[in-house]
């Protein structure tokens, strides 16, 4: 039994949060955060709307796209850093019960902005060992509910957004997702974290954005050596590299470094910022409503995160 890629969805809220939003409320330019970033707006969720609201959107969708009704889908995994509620109950709870899905297993997944790459893993596990046939993965980011807007060198980062996707059974190995590898260094745990209750902190993200920066890229790039080699492939193999939309400046130097053509790179960060867990879904729902990703295509999919965490997978677009 293998495991394939069978959809994907997302959902944006509606309101634009343009850098005139921060310009006018700190000191900080346009040419600053463009030049830093390539960000020029994020989308930002209504009071009312939590993340769990954000990934029932993006679900309903990838459900719809894969063909199946909610009562086939027997695992739920929801990775997010901004859960509706403080550890209990759980977003992909949330989820599950507001699509209509019962008795079946759903849990959250904390690795930060690897988190849909630790549950891509975790759901082709499932799947491969025959325990599940149908997992709902869901990345969901109410970001601007944990970013400390006083702070102006990472407030400007970060938006609100879901993605989410559908791993199904499959005894078609030109279907299977090929490999996934992740990885984690609580070691480095300082670069970017959110303080514990306890701290008597704000639960407020915060990043040395400056050394994060540089272990990104070494570790995005190392990162995709080694899955193609274990796989003995290529660059000329991939069709879509799609990296975490962290900072444009993160994407290019990990893109150059590992010669990836411009037609292969996929940025989606000008125009959503960092959705953490939820970027890479985006993105590729992005390419696939855009008609860039289609069946059969080959993703390389790769990310770095707070714990520290970081992974990469290389999948095949299984689409019905
Ligand atoms: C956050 C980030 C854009 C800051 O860029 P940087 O080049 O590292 O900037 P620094 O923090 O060194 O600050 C450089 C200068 O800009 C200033 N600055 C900081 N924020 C600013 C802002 N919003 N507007 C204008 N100036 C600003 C600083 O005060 C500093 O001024 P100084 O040189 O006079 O001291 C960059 O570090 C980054 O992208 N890091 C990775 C972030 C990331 O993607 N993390 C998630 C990984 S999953």
């Amino acid at each position: 039994m293998y495991a394939s890629f069978r959809s994907i969805g997302a959902y944006v809220p509606s309101e634009i949060r343009t850098n005139q939003w921060f310009i006018d409320r700190m000191d900080t330019t346009d040419e600053w955060i463009t030049k830093r970033t390539g960000i020029n707006q994020r989308r930002i969720a209504s009071k009312e709307q939590l993340s769990s609201d954000l990934g029932v959107e993006a679900a309903k969708i990838a459900i719809d796209r894969a063909g199946i009704k909610c009562d086939e889908i027997d695992l739920v995994l929801c990775a997010t850093i901004s859960p509706d509620y403080m550890c209990m109950p759980s977003t992909a709870c949330l989820i599950a019960d507001k699509l209509g899905i019962s008795d079946v297993m759903a849990f959250d997944i904390s690795a930060a902005c690897t988190g849909f790459i630790y549950a891509l893993s975790v759901a082709k596990a499932f799947v491969e060992s025959g325990m599940k046939k149908n997992v709902l993965i869901i990345g969901a980011e109410k970001l601007s509910s944990i970013v400390d807007y006083t702070d102006r060198t990472t407030c400007m980062l970060f938006g609100d957004g879901a993605g989410a996707a559908i791993i199904s059974a499959t005894d078609n190995i030109n279907e299977a997702i090929i490999d996934v590898r992740c990885s984690a260094d609580g070691s480095q745990k300082d670069l970017l974290m959110t303080p514990g209750v306890e701290s008597g902190e704000k639960q407020f993200m915060q990043m040395k954005g400056n050394e994060t920066f540089k272990i990104a890229v070494r570790t995005l790039t190392n990162d995709v050596i080694k899955i193609l080699e274990k796989n003995n492939m290529s660059n000329d193999d991939i069709d879509l590299f799609i990296p975490h939309q962290a900072n444009y400046r993160i994407i290019k130097a990990v893109g150059d470094a590992l010669e990836f053509r411009d037609e292969q790179k996929v940025l989606t960060v000008d125009k959503y910022g960092n959705t953490s867990s939820a970027s890479i879904p985006m993105a590729i729902n992005d390419c696939y409503e855009s008609g860039r990703l289609k069946l059969g295509d080959t993703m390389l999919l790769d990310a770095f995160g707070g714990g520290l965490t970081w992974g990469s997978a290389i999948v095949k677009f299984a689409a019905k």
